[in-house]
């Protein structure tokens, strides 16, 4: 595969624009300044072409601007573009919120409060738990990432420079490992909480709710065992503590599920779902069974939240996971997972390969016996794949994720892989 000269000239003006006029917070792994895209596909200022495994972080799921999400935008953007939801009614999200109640686990008997990102539905979810069960204490894992806002923040337990120098955070917040099968195998996550999380620092009786990811995004795609949610939500049950699952990353059809904690069976009390769920327009919802949401007139809201254009996104983006993305998920998942499991053998730095559907991830470590992190490794591929081509992120310490559409077809992950494989063989030489 032949490598990029990058960045191009245009492209080298932009970043040095950026350095000097944009936030010195934000993550720039790639060299690199993207003009436009089109399904899996994404084109620099420079004319450079990549194939976009990094899908705008888990957003762009039906591919960059699908051709029935631009007229669905189109459409909408001429005859409503806000109205505020805080204050009127409108159709198109009565209609979404209608269709998240009918394809989020649990009866019909629920209610949605839109947003606008993945932080403001997190943040809602806490201030509903902690006014439907009038307690104050709220569980969250280390490796969570729930946004940056101070609530979520407070949940996120990720990485250091997102908590560093803005504390004081929320109160009432206490962090529980997360289980995590290649690194604590023998860790049992459900007993530690009952026999010594609540017998010390949180009385059941306080804790208002649990809030987890189904597979961990931000913090290494690491996927919990196969009994662990039952288990959970039975001890939660039993405290009347809320399940709160963040889908923000794993849910719309990402995992090959609508919602990653289906792969658990369980139902949660109250889910949040943003990132993929308008393919790129700006969408959070909290969903809660109602006897959880009846909080009064008021008591939350947002002026941008559910606007119609990214409603009516959303609309579309769900009509299309439910009618052929997901099965290509699953589909395609199963193959790549299938084939970097295989690549993963020759190369001893890939300790662990793991993933459910199209949230796939290999972990990068020096020595395959210690499991120690390599995460300048996992940076050098990379930045070795963006050369040749392919845009993909990290998460964790030292894991890589792969993060296509859902409409990625067969050719196209096996550009992924070869690109990836050159990418290895470059490093290992
Ligand atoms: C699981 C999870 N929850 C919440 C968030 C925050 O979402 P946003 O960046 O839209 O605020 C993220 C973002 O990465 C996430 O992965």
């Amino acid at each position: 595969m032949e490598k990029l000269n990058l960045p191009g000239p245009k492209a080298k003006e932009i970043i040095e624009e950026d350095e000097k006029f944009v936030s010195s917070s934000y993550g720039r792994p790639h060299p690199t300044a993207i003009e436009y895209g089109k399904g899996s596909w994404v084109w620099d200022v420079d004319g450079n072409k990549f194939l976009d495994f990094s899908t705008g972080i888990s957003v762009c799921n039906t591919g960059h601007c699908h051709p029935e999400i631009v007229r669905t935008i189109q459409e909408q953007s001429e005859l409503l573009i806000h109205m505020s939801n805080s204050d009127f009614r409108y159709p198109s999200l009565v209609r979404l919120a209608k269709k998240l109640v009918e394809i989020t686990p649990g009866d019909s008997n629920k209610r949605v409060f839109f947003c606008n990102s993945g932080a403001e539905s997190v943040e809602a979810a806490i201030k509903l738990a902690r006014w439907a069960t009038k307690r104050q204490l709220i569980l969250a894992f280390y490796g969570a990432f729930h946004g940056r806002t101070y609530g979520a923040m407070s949940l996120t337990a990720s990485k250091e420079v997102q908590r560093e120098r803005f504390g004081p955070l929320l109160p009432g917040v206490i962090h529980i490992p997360f289980p995590d099968t290649y690194r604590n195998p023998d860790f049992d996550c459900v007993k530690y909480l009952e026999e010594v999380v609540f017998k010390t620092i949180a009385p059941p009786n306080d804790v208002a709710a649990l809030f987890a990811e189904p597979i961990q995004g931000e913090g290494g795609y690491i996927i919990p065992p196969p009994d662990f949610f039952q288990e959970l939500k039975k001890l939660l049950d039993k405290y009347g503590i809320l399940f709160v699952d963040d889908e923000v990353q794993a849910g719309m059809g990402r995992t090959g599920k609508m919602f990653a904690i289906e792969h658990w069976g369980i139902i949660p009390d109250i889910i949040c779902v943003a990132k993929g769920i308008a393919s790129g327009m700006p969408i959070g919802a909290t969903v809660a069974h109602r006897n959880i949401m009846n909080w009064p007139q008021g008591a939350h809201a947002s002026t941008f939240g559910g606007n119609p254009i990214s409603c009516e996104a959303a609309l579309t983006t769900i009509k299309l996971l439910e009618t052929e993305l997901i099965e290509n998920a699953n589909n395609m998942g199963d193959y790549f997972l299938q084939e970097l499991r295989k690549l993963s053998t020759e190369y001893t730095f890939i300790g662990d390969v793991r993933g459910k559907g199209l949230m796939l991830a290999c972990e990068i470590v020096k020595d395959r016996d210690t499991k120690e992190p390599d995460p300048e490794l996992r940076d050098k591929i990379i930045h070795e794949c963006c050369l040749r081509g392919l845009l993909i992120l990290g998460c964790g310490t030292s894991v890589i994720r792969f993060m296509s559409p859902l409409t990625v077809n067969k050719e196209e992950v096996d550009f992924a892989l070869g690109v990836f494989e050159d990418s290895l063989k470059a490093i290992k030489r």
